[in-house]
């Protein structure tokens, strides 16, 4: 059996030590991430997932916009300070893609086909999984690492501001990535990699 799928499969991992220096370029990394969520299978081939892929400053904004919005949710200063290192951990890497699921096209679906209405929701979630686990693997396919945040829904509203987000689109989850700041000997070691986890 060929087990190239299984070998890429190792490589990506959930990496919290994310640095800035990549070869690739930001109009690279779009273009690989555009590409792994067109091709992910999606029920009826409704292809729900939206991303927008926050480079930079925007990339950096969201990070702060994370911080900020903790702030009145974490109980004590020492917690905070906890929780501000590890979103700073987040920021220190090259990008972030957010992920979204078009709910105007879900409720679309429930609209044409009633006999599968309550199944296009979870359909769209699990489109979101195939998504997900396409393009990390791909980054890490590409020596990128990455790992998977839910700051949603307490963010919502303010990423929508900030970055222009359509009304109908529902915030699934954030993944940042960037340089790798182990090496891939390192990464297999369960670990080191638990030792690296928040
Ligand atoms: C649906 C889903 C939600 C996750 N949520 C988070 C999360 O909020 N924060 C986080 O650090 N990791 C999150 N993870 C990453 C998992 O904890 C991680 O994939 C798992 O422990 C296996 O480790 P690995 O990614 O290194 O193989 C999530 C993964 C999945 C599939």
């Amino acid at each position: 059996m060929k087990e190239q799928l299984l070998e890429l499969s190792k490589q990506r991992r959930s990496i919290y030590a994310l640095g800035r220096h990549l070869t690739q370029t930001p109009d690279e990394i779009a273009d690989l991430v555009k590409k792994d969520i067109k091709l992910a299978p999606t029920a009826f081939n409704s292809q729900t997932t939206r991303a927008v892929i926050l480079f930079n400053d925007k990339h950096e904004q969201l990070w702060d916009i994370v911080a900020k919005r903790l702030k009145s949710e974490v109980p004590s200063e020492e917690a905070y300070q906890k929780t501000l290192q590890k979103i700073n951990a987040f920021k220190a890497a090259f990008g972030t893609v957010l992920y979204y699921t078009d709910m105007d096209t879900v409720h679309q679906l429930e609209n044409d086909f009633p006999l599968y209405a309550d199944n296009f929701y979870d359909w769209s979630e699990q489109g979101q999984g195939n998504a997900q686990f396409a393009v990390w693997t791909s980054l890490a396919e590409n020596g990128i690492g990455a790992n998977l945040q839910h700051y949603n829904p307490l963010i919502d509203d303010l990423v929508k501001e900030a970055f222009e987000i359509p009304d109908g689109w529902r915030l699934r989850a954030q993944m940042d990535f960037g340089q790798l700041k182990v090496t891939l000997a390192t990464k297999n070691s369960w670990t080191t990699i638990f030792a690296l986890k928040f």
